[in-house]
């Protein structure tokens, strides 16, 4: 299976689809979310989808209400201006890897195989794991390291890395084990890994500055009452998330207005919601999932 989707009926139930409505998702992977869109969606309705992994195209759907774009999200308003869409009624991200990403050896995103170090989303994208890992300054790693992968002794790991690299390439991920085994104890492993390999995967995909790239957008697009439904894996994800529809900002407070009243472009709608333990149960990767909901906010 492609991806089996996470937090699906609250997350679609978060976008308060009406029926004649033009939707987005950016994210579309395997399809289950842009599926559930579309049952909801009447004959006049609208669907558009992203993905910036070519491999996602195999699943498009032979549906006329429905269109992949097979670009970067972090470009939003500019194809769907492109499509002649200049406001839509709910955007639906739910960001980072699919299953089938994980899955596939050769991607080099999973610690269980052995692969070259690539790790990027699309084949486009010039960044790779491998420039990351053999390029990168000593203060770039660190701070890679640090910043993405909250490794504490990040200055230490990079010292080992340039070291390493000096002596022979980082070519493979099971090279990149290698180089930093003194920083895995057997118990620790598994974490550590995930967190080394967050790290480098983020800075590949600059997944920080795409996703504030693409929240910045998200009021503009929006018709009134129009919806934004995101879900995130990881605190850093979540965190923009809940700061944008906060403050309408990532860092600081809200831009208060000639009376002393706060402007934010959304407004939130309901609390954080979470998978349930059945859903975790039946699939471990929701297990970090975090959705949260918003609307345009016309009482500015
Ligand atoms: C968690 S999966 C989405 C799964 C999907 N909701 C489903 O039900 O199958 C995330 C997908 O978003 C894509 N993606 C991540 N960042 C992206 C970006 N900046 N632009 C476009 N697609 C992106 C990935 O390639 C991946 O296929």
């Amino acid at each position: 299976m492609y991806h089996n989707p996470v937090l699906l009926k609250e997350s679609i139930d978060g976008l308060d689809i009406k029926e004649n409505g033009v939707y987005v998702d950016v994210t579309f992977g395997g399809g289950g979310h842009s599926k559930e869109i579309l049952k909801r969606l009447g004959a006049d309705g609208k669907l558009f989808a992203f993905d910036q992994d070519e491999d996602a195209q195999a699943n498009t759907l032979g549906d006329p209400r429905f269109t992949l774009i097979v670009e970067n999200f972090r470009y939003i308003a500019q194809f769907l201006k492109f499509y002649g869409i200049r406001k839509v009624d709910g955007i639906l991200a739910d960001f980072g890897v699919s299953s089938h990403q994980f899955d596939q050896a050769e991607r080099g995103f999973s610690t269980r195989f052995d692969a070259d170090l690539d790790m990027r989303m699309s084949k486009r994208n010039t960044l790779s794991a491998y420039e990351v890992v053999n390029k990168y300054t000593y203060d770039d790693l660190r701070k890679v390291l640090f910043d993405y992968g909250d490794i504490r002794n990040a200055n230490a790991m990079a010292k080992v890395l340039i070291a390493s690299r000096e002596v022979e390439e980082i070519r493979t991920t099971d090279a990149l084990k290698q180089a930093l085994k003194q920083f895995l104890p057997e118990h620790r492993q598994h974490k550590i890994l995930a967190q080394i390999y967050q790290a480098i995967r983020i800075e590949v995909n600059q997944e920080i500055e795409v996703i504030k790239e693409f929240l910045k957008q998200v009021p503009d697009l929006l018709n009134p009452k129009g919806r934004l439904s995101v879900i995130s894996y990881h605190s850093l994800e979540d965190r923009l998330v809940k700061r944008y529809i906060r403050a309408g900002q990532f860092e600081g407070e809200p831009e208060k207005d000639f009376y002393g009243n706060i402007e934010v472009p959304l407004k939130k709608v309901g609390g954080l919601i979470v998978p349930s333990r059945e859903e975790i149960k039946l699939n471990n990767r929701a297990r970090s999932a975090k959705l949260r909901i918003a609307e345009r906010n016309d009482e500015k």
